[in-house]
C-alpha cells in the first residue's frame, strides 16, 4: 500500500544522506571559508598570533600575557616550545573551550632529532646520502609527532658560506645544488608522503631569505647582495623546499639590501606567494616583526605589524605585534581585511589538512610517546647516519683503520669522555645519559682486548689550566694516540658566531705536545662548523672530522676508526686556512689576475701571507680504499637547446676495502655575458663498490644545468663552450671534457 508517511521517511533519509555526503565531500577550502565566515576580526587576528611556552628560544617579550586566557578567548593560533603529550593535550583542551574551538598548532625546533639525537644537519649533509638524511628527518618527525608536535621549524635551507656564523651547523653547507637536494630530502622526511599522518609533522623552510650571508658571519646581521647572487645561490634551496611541498616558510632576522626580510614584500609576496605560487603560510622569526623597530625600518610595533602583514608575514612569533595592533589597523583602514583573511585562510588550511578539526588531540598520545621515543631502531639508525656523516680528512701511510690487536691506545683531549658536546645545540628532549662518548664507543668495540688509557690534557676553552705533562706521559705509554678535540656544544648554533674559528683554547698546543712524543696521532675533531687547525692538518697522521655526531657518536667513531665502517663523507663546506679568507667557496671566480702557482702572487689576486687555496676543499673526503676514474665518454660534442649531453665513465674500486665514493660533476661556462664561477656542482652520485669492482657511471646534462641568471634576471643558457669536470672533490678533478651548446 502506498503511504505518504513512508515516502516522507525515505525522502528525509535521502536528504540527510545527501547532506552528510556533501559535508564529507566539502573541500578543505570550503570548510575554511565556512569557518572564516563565523570568525570575528579578533578571532581572525588570534589565528595569526603565536606564543612561546616556558622554555623560550629567544628574548622574552616585555608585554605581560595570560596565555591560557588568551587561548580560551580564541586569541592564539599556535604555541611553540610546549613539550610532551601531556602538556600539549592540556593546552589543546583550553583551546577547545574557545568559542569556535579552533585547535592550536604546536611547534618546536626539531632540528636533528627529538629524543634520539642525530648528527647536526651540517654533518648529515657531509653524507651526501639523501636516503639517510630523509630517514633521519622522518624519525625526528615521528618522535615529535608522538608527543603532540604538529610542526618543526626545520629544515634550515640557508646556504652558508661563512663558518664564523654559528648557524652553519643547522644547514647543508655552502652549495646551492647539494643544498637543494638536501632541502627536498628533509622536507619529504619530516612531512612523510602526505600531511596528516601522525608519524609526520609540517616542515618549515627557513630563514627566508639570505640569512646565511649575514655580514661578517655575525648572527642577526644585515645582508647586502646582488639580485643575481640571491636568485642563483641563495633562493634555489627554498624553491626546492617549496616544490617538495613544504607546509610553511619562516622569514628572517636579516635585512636584504636594507629591507628586513620580515617586512620584505619582494621576497614574500612577489617571489614566494607570487612567482612561486606558494600556498602554505609564512611565520615570522622570533620577535622579528618587532625587531624592525630596532632596525630603524618601523617606528613602533604597530608600524611593524602593518609592514609585516603587508609584506606577507602570516604569523607573528613572539613579537606580540599582530595581537596588539592588527584589529585597530583594520578598523582604521590601514590594513585591508583581505590580507588578514588570506593569512588566516592559509593557517586554517593546514589545521584542516592535519586532521585537527576531526581530532585536536590526535598527535598528543602518551601511549605513542612511550612507544616511539623508546624505539631501539632509532638508535641504530642514528649510529648509521653518524658514521655516514664523518669525513676522513687525512690518513697518512694508512694509519687508519686501526687494528684490533693494538695493545694500548691513549685517548687524549677534552672530548674523550664528553657526552653533552656530541649532541650539539638544538636538542628538544634528549637524555644525555643515553649518549655514547668516544671513550665508551671504543670500549664497546674492543672490550678489554685493547688497553685504553685516558688523559684530558686541557678543557675545551683552556680556562681550567689542564695538565699537559700527564697527557704526554699517557701518550708515551701507548702504541698510538687518539685525540678528541673540538668545540663545546654551545659554541656553534643560534647566537654563537665566532670571530676566530680556530680550534678553541689550548687544544692545538696540547696536540703539539703530544705530537712531539713521536707517537702516531689520530685526531678526531668534533664541532658545529668548519674550524681552522693548521698545525694538526700539517702534523697529525690521520684526521677524522666527526662534527657533532649525536647520541650514537662514540659508537660511530669507533666503527670508523676500526674499519667496521669505511668512511664515505665529503665536506659540504670549504675549510679555510685563515679567517681572513672567509667567505671562501670552491665556486669562486678566476678574477682578471688568476695565479698560476702558489708563488705567482705579484700583481695577482692573492694574499701575501696565506695561499688562496683552502685547507680542505668542498667535496673532499677520503676512504680506506681508492677509486680510479677512467674511460670518460661524451654522448655528443655539440648539442642544441632541447638536447641532453650524456656523460659516462668507469669507476673502479682499486683498493682493498669495500667502499662508497661520492662522484661529483662540476660544470663551467668559461665565457659568458656575466663572469661565471670556476666550477659549480651540478650533479653527484654515491656509488658503492667492492674491491676490484667497476661500474659505469652515467650523468645527463640537461639544458637547465647550463643556465644562469643573466643581467635581466632571465634564467638562460648562452651558446658556446662548456667544461665538464668529474672528480672526487672540487679540488681533485679526475676527468675533463668539453662540449658546445649551439
Ligand atoms: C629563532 C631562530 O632563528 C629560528 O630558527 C627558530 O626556529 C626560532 N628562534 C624558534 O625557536
Amino acid at each position: 500500500m502506498f503511504s505518504y508517511r513512508k515516502l516522507l521517511g525515505t525522502l528525509f533519509i535521502l536528504v540527510i544522506w545527501a547532506a552528510t555526503a556533501s559535508a564529507q565531500k566539502k573541500t578543505i577550502n570550503q570548510r575554511v571559508d565556512s569557518l572564516l565566515r563565523l570568525m570575528t576580526l579578533e578571532e581572525k587576528v588570534g589565528q595569526l598570533n603565536q606564543y612561546s611556552g616556558k622554555e623560550v628560544t629567544g628574548p622574552v617579550s616585555e608585554r605581560k600575557t595570560n596565555q591560557l586566557n588568551d587561548i580560551k578567548n580564541g586569541l592564539v593560533g599556535s604555541m611553540l616550545n610546549v613539550k610532551g603529550a601531556k602538556d600539549t593535550r592540556e593546552i589543546q583542551a583550553v583551546a577547545m573551550q574557545s568559542r569556535l574551538k579552533i585547535p592550536l598548532l604546536f611547534s618546536l625546533d626539531v632540528i636533528h632529532g627529538y629524543k634520539t639525537i642525530f648528527p647536526i644537519p651540517l654533518a648529515e649533509a657531509a653524507s651526501w646520502d639523501m636516503d639517510a638524511i630523509g630517514q633521519s628527518a622522518h624519525i625526528a618527525a615521528k618522535e615529535a609527532a608522538a608527543v603532540g608536535q604538529h610542526w618543526t621549524f626545520a629544515p634550515m635551507v640557508d646556504v652558508g658560506r661563512d663558518p664564523r656564523w654559528g648557524r652553519v651547523m643547522e644547514g647543508a653547507g655552502e652549495d646551492t645544488y647539494l643544498g637543494s637536494m638536501i632541502a627536498k630530502a628533509r622536507v619529504k622526511g619530516f612531512q612523510g608522503e602526505k600531511l596528516g599522518g601522525t608519524d609526520a609533522v609540517m616542515a618549515c623552510a627557513k630563514h627566508f631569505a639570505a640569512y646565511g650571508a649575514a655580514l661578517a658571519g655575525r648572527d642577526y646581521n644585515a645582508v647586502d647582495m646582488s639580485d643575481n647572487m640571491l636568485w642563483e645561490t641563495y633562493l634555489p634551496p627554498f624553491k626546492a623546499a617549496a616544490d617538495a611541498g613544504v607546509a610553511t616558510f619562516m622569514n628572517s632576522f636579516n635585512t636584504l639590501n636594507g629591507i628586513p626580510a620580515t617586512g620584505n614584500t619582494y621576497l614574500q609576496r612577489d617571489i614566494l606567494k607570487g612567482k612561486w605560487g606558494y600556498k602554505g603560510f609564512v611565520v615570522s622569526d622570533w620577535g622579528s616583526i618587532g625587531e624592525m623597530v630596532s632596525w630603524g625600518y618601523a617606528s613602533n610595533n604597530t608600524d611593524a605589524a602593518l609592514k609585516a602583514i603587508t609584506a606577507g608575514s602570516d604569523m607573528d612569533m613572539e613579537s606580540h605585534a599582530y595581537i596588539t595592533s592588527l584589529v585597530q589597523l583594520v578598523k582604521n583602514k590601514k590594513v585591508d581585511i583581505k590580507l588578514i583573511d588570506d593569512a588566516v585562510r592559509r593557517i586554517l588550511y593546514k589545521k584542516f589538512e592535519l586532521g585537527l578539526f576531526e581530532d585536536p588531540y590526535r598527535f598528543s598520545s602518551e601511549t605513542r610517546e612511550k612507544l616511539v621515543l623508546n624505539d631501539p631502531q632509532h638508535k641504530l639508525i642514528a649510529r648509521d647516519v653518524a658514521q655516514k656523516s664523518m669525513v676522513l680528512l687525512k690518513n697518512e701511510n694508512h694509519l687508519l683503520p686501526l687494528s684490533k690487536t693494538i695493545k694500548t691506545i691513549a685517548l687524549i683531549g677534552p672530548l674523550v669522555k664528553s657526552k653533552r658536546d656530541l649532541e650539539g645545540s638544538w636538542i628538544p628532549q634528549s637524555d644525555t645519559t643515553l649518549v655514547t662518548s668516544l671513550y665508551e664507543g671504543l670500549k664497546n668495540k674492543v672490550n678489554d682486548s685493547v688497553n685504553l688509557i685516558c688523559a684530558e690534557g686541557t678543557d675545551v676553552m683552556g680556562k681550567l689550566g689542564g695538565n699537559f705533562d700527564d697527557a704526554v706521559a699517557t701518550a708515551r705509554k701507548a702504541d698510538i694516540v687518539v685525540m678528541a678535540l673540538g668545540e663545546a656544544w654551545d659554541m656553534s648554533g643560534e647566537s654563537k658566531s665566532r670571530a676566530d674559528i680556530r680550534l678553541p683554547g689550548r687544544q692545538e698546543a696540547l696536540f703539539n705536545a703530544i705530537s712531539a712524543t713521536g707517537k702516531p696521532v689520530v685526531v678526531v675533531l668534533m664541532a658545529g662548523r668548519p674550524m681552522i687547525f693548521n698545525q694538526i692538518a700539517e702534523k697529525a697522521q690521520a684526521i677524522l672530522y666527526a662534527w657533532w655526531p649525536g647520541a650514537e657518536g662514540g659508537n660511530a667513531i669507533a666503527n670508523v676508526l676500526f674499519g667496521d665502517y669505511n668512511p664515505s663523507g665529503k665536506l659540504p663546506a670549504t675549510f679555510p686556512r685563515a679567517v681572513g679568507q672567509i667567505p671562501l667557496s670552491y665556486a669562486s671566480y678566476t678574477t682578471g689576475r688568476p695565479i698560476k702557482s702558489p708563488k705567482d702572487i705579484k700583481y695577482k689576486s692573492a694574499y701575501i701571507d696565506v695561499p688562496n687555496t683552502p685547507q680542505y676543499a668542498f667535496g673532499h673526503g677520503l676512504s680506506y680504499t681508492t677509486f680510479a676514474y677512467t674511460d670518460l665518454k661524451l654522448g655528443k660534442k655539440a648539442v642544441k637547446r632541447n638536447e641532453m649531453v650524456g656523460v659516462s665513465f668507469k669507476l673502479t674500486n682499486t683498493g682493498k676495502y669495500a667502499g662508497e665514493e661520492v662522484v661529483q660533476l662540476y660544470l663551467q661556462d668559461p665565457v659568458a655575458s656575466l663572469a661565471r664561477p670556476v666550477k659549480e656542482l651540478k650533479d653527484f652520485q654515491k656509488v658503492s663498490l667492492n674491491p676490484g669492482e667497476s661500474k659505469i657511471i652515467k650523468f645527463q646534462i640537461t639544458y637547465d644545468k647550463l643556465c644562469f641568471y643573466n643581467r635581466k634576471l632571465q634564467w638562460v643558457a648562452e651558446p658556446g663552450r662548456f667544461k665538464i669536470m668529474i672528480g672526487s672533490a672540487s679540488d681533485d678533478i679526475k676527468l675533463n671534457a668539453e662540449f658546445e651548446l649551439q
